[in-house]
């Protein structure tokens, strides 16, 4: 493992690869920054990569590639039906999982459709350790809704609890008990919990869910596009699969499953999706959609160049030199803000540092966006720029009034083999700032907003002259520096 020991006894996330590829990036004025995020409409998914000194808005399609994903793309075969590329991903995958079937689609939100589409009906539940914004979507979208039965722990921000993903199976029996089994479209378990912090489910949970759902004949689905971080944390905080290799942890992780489905732009570092299934009723049910909405069966919308990347990719997250790059990053990350008294997200999870916005600016009414004020204040401050992950990526109730998010969190995504250490030690730095000088930071509303999936491209402004007053203290206290 690379976390290597110094002489001096410190723990330092040591990179297990060099960089051959670079990118230039800028970091503007403060008063730039500040016009930049106006024009934004405080809101980070507006903003302009040219204006960007460091890209942690997320993870997905921007973790970077090894020379080998680079080298396969050059080979690939580009041909609409029959690619040979789709039976090189599809043996890999074959392989990797231990499933049968491989339906390919152009991301993950796509397979959400297709899986949608397939099992969900006006009035069907969706059981789940946890939502993703655009999983949730396509269930609403369809008529159903979501209920999510996630241990308690993992809506505490603050915890040592090291599986803050599982399921808990009190309230999954009672669920089953209550809704009775045609009610429930299935059973979907999240890898790596993406908006509780990236927080893990351990393989023991992973089997009881599996199962109670065989037991009651409940279909379960495993959402594994954060699976590589998953992998990572079974292996280093379950005792029992310390020894156990990563591939082995993936097959039986599998074996629990009726359908894995993924976005690639996260798993395996490339860009893309799919579908994995070994029952052949399912499989069918499932592929007369893939034509529909994504393409013919050997591409689903992918390039072959991506599917050639993605097939390598997956090899390489078998590795955990390659998978531990993020986890320890992050780790880093949390612990540097600790120290300075930042509130964060703990023990830290996959994919970013979740920093608790709802503490960080608790003197700002909840409805005015906490983690999206913070965010926009993360971005004048030091031109780094996170993704709010809290109320504003939440959808309106139906009668109009907000639903506030179960966690107010900025994550700052750390994309895999991107950032150095010290571009990790300069964010940590002006998060400490900003923390020092968050009764600064105010509220925002919204200008523009759309119905669904608001956060993507909604406008908003501030409540009151904060962010200049944010922009005046930066200058007064680091003089000249950017
Ligand atoms: C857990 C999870 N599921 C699904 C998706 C959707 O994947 P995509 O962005 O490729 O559509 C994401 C993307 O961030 C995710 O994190």
């Amino acid at each position: 493992m690379s976390n290597v020991k110094l002489l001096s006894g410190e723990n330092v996330p040591l990179e297990m690869h060099k960089v051959r590829m670079v990118q230039r990036v800028n970091l503007l004025p403060v008063e730039d920054r500040l016009k930049c995020m106006q024009e934004a409409g405080f809101n980070t998914f507006l903003l302009k990569n040219q204006d960007i000194f460091l890209d942690m808005l997320t993870d997905s399609g921007v973790n970077a590639m090894s020379e080998n994903q680079y080298a396969a793309m050059m080979q690939a075969d580009d041909s609409y039906a029959g690619s040979e590329t789709f039976f090189r991903l599809e043996s890999v995958l074959q392989d990797i999982f231990g499933m049968k079937h491989f339906l390919p689609a152009h991301q993950g939100r796509a397979c959400e459709n297709i899986i949608a589409q397939t099992f969900v009906k006006p009035g069907s539940v969706v059981l789940m350790n946890y939502h993703f914004t655009t999983t949730k979507a396509h269930i609403t979208v369809m008529g159903g809704s979501v209920e999510e039965i996630i241990v308690d722990e993992a809506l505490k921000t603050s915890s040592d609890m090291p599986f803050k993903g599982d399921i808990n199976i009190d309230r999954l029996n009672e669920a089953i008990n209550r809704l009775g089994k045609e009610k429930i479209a299935f059973m979907r378990i999240e890898a790596a919990a993406n908006l509780v912090g990236g927080q893990p489910v351990s393989m023991d949970n992973m089997r009881e869910v599996s199962r109670i759902c065989r037991q009651h004949g409940i279909l379960l689905v495993c959402d594994a596009s954060l699976l590589a971080d998953n992998l990572y944390f079974i292996k280093t905080r379950d005792e029992k699969y310390k020894n156990v290799d990563i591939k082995e942890i993936t097959r039986e992780i599998a074996s629990f499953m009726d359908i894995v489905y993924f976005s690639a732009r996260k798993l395996g570092s490339a860009r893309g999706g799919g579908i994995l299934v070994s029952d052949d009723a399912l499989f069918l049910k499932m592929r007369e959609l893939v034509p529909l909405f994504e393409g013919f069966l050997t591409y689903g919308g992918m390039s072959v160049r991506e599917m050639e990347a993605m097939a390598v990719g997956m090899r390489e997250t078998m590795d955990i030199d390659i998978i531990s790059q993020t986890p320890i990053f992050v780790e880093a990350l949390c612990n540097e803000l600790l120290t300075k008294g930042v509130p964060v997200v703990t023990p830290p999870g996959g994919l970013g540092c979740h920093v608790d916005a709802g503490l960080f600016c608790e003197h700002i009414p909840e409805t005015q966006y906490r983690a999206g004020a913070l965010a926009a204040a993360m971005f004048i401050g030091g031109g780094v720029r996170g993704m709010e992950r809290g109320t504003l990526s939440e959808q309106r109730n139906d009668d109009g009034t907000e639903r506030i998010a179960d966690m107010e969190l900025l994550r700052l995504a750390l994309p895999k083999r991107v950032f150095t250490l010290s571009q990790v030690k300069y964010t940590a730095d002006r998060i400490a700032w900003l923390f020092k000088n968050r009764h600064l930071i105010g509220g925002l509303e919204f200008v523009e907003e759309p119905k669904v999936l608001r956060f993507f491209f909604g406008r908003l402004k501030p409540i009151g002259n904060w962010p200049e007053l944010l922009a005046a203290q930066f200058r007064k206290d680091f003089g000249e520096s950017l």
